[in-house]
């Protein structure tokens, strides 16, 4: 059985159908702060609570035989994360020692660990690789980089074997149309352009039009998010049956799109022209964060099949069919 944490969110519940569908069984803890019952797949078994709830965790680590750990369960806006630095520290870092703690008492010693491309910070060369430093420019990051030290120290002490997943800019949705992005309120590029184009809002804005990029918008590398599920089935295959590890991957596409050309391939798929305001920098961005994925391909043999046209449709055909997201639907 795996564990998945925050299993109800938008990652964590296409990692969850990847999973069953190649036959895992899966037990889901996610509170439901952020996450959505509806998101999680029926075959899986579903618990309701927090990763700090040390006499819960014990309850479900008893009840099952976990095999291994995805913990997704984390804050993660980075904008946020700027003006509610410590509801970051709180989630992200001290949370997960007490899941970790848990682990270490039941003697559970494979984790995969969401991370992500904000560990960088403002990195002064174009593709990105594992070896460089890390040096986050925004609390979500340095959350995120804290758990990735505290695995090592983890690893050296006691059986862990871990990965950590550094995920570009997750996008688009399970093609089944059954699952998708769902954030209340939503501040990730992709799913505001759509929802502006679906008439839910006026205007879609851009942040910041004075980067050091060629059209002075910020460059992202968006990858799928069904992509990126079939890396943690790799990722977890690796920790499972392979030698112990600790080490961590890039999972992006490798290649980086502006805003402004998110924008262009959102109206050319849904043939709908979008209202465009110019607005001040967000906090926190850095201008251009775009992938090499090499080492996973490498190690994982994984490699991203999803094109941007793809992300757009899928993520398209998600928000046309459920316009109001989950709750409208409970
Ligand atoms: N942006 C806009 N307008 C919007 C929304 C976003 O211009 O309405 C811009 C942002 O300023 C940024 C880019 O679009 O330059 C992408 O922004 P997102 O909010 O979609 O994604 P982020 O890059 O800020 O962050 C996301 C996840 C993080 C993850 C990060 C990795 O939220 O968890 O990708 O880059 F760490």
């Amino acid at each position: 059985m795996i564990l998945v944490t925050g299993g109800a969110g938008y990652i964590g519940s296409h990692v969850v159908k990847q999973l069953l569908d190649r036959g895992f069984e899966v037990v889901v803890l996610d509170n439901l702060l952020t996450g959505y019952r509806q998101a999680v797949d029926v075959r899986a078994v579903f618990w309701q609570g927090n990763i700090q709830d040390e006499p819960a965790l014990d309850r479900l680590f008893e009840t099952y035989q976990i095999e291994g750990v995805m913990h997704f369960a984390a804050h993660c806006l980075v904008g946020e994360s700027v003006v509610q630095p410590l509801k970051y520290y709180e989630n992200n870092v001290a949370a997960t020692t007490v899941l970790l703690k848990a682990m270490m008492r039941h003697r559970i010693a494979k984790l995969i660990f969401s991370s992500t491309c904000a560990t960088y910070g403002v990195p002064d060369i174009g593709i990105l690789h594992e070896e460089l430093p890390t040096r986050p420019v925004n609390p979500y990051g340095r959350s995120k980089l804290m758990i990735e030290q505290i695995l090592r120290d983890l690893a050296d002490a006691y059986e862990l074997s871990f990965i950590c997943l550094r995920y570009f800019n997750a996008a688009g949705a399970n093609p089944s149309g059954v699952i998708g992005e769902c954030h209340e309120p939503e501040t990730h590029l992709i799913p505001n352009v759509l929802l502006h184009l679906l008439g839910k809002t006026t205007h879609i804005s851009i942040f910041g039009e004075d980067y050091d990029t060629p059209d002075g918008t910020c460059i992202r590398d968006y990858i799928h998010v069904d992509d990126l599920s079939n890396a943690h089935i790799l990722a977890l295959q690796q920790l499972l049956y392979g030698e112990k590890s600790a080490t961590v991957y890039n999972l992006g596409t490798g290649t980086g799109y502006s805003v402004k050309e998110i924008i262009k391939a959102c109206e050319a798929i849904t043939g709908k022209k979008a209202n465009v305001a110019f607005a001040d920098r967000r906090s926190g961005d850095p201008g251009r964060l775009v992938a090499s994925y090499e080492k996973a391909t490498r190690e994982l043999e994984w490699k991203p099949e999803y094109s941007l046209e793809d992300m757009v449709r899928t993520a398209w055909e998600w928000h046309r069919r459920h316009p109001g997201g989950y709750p409208s639907e409970q």
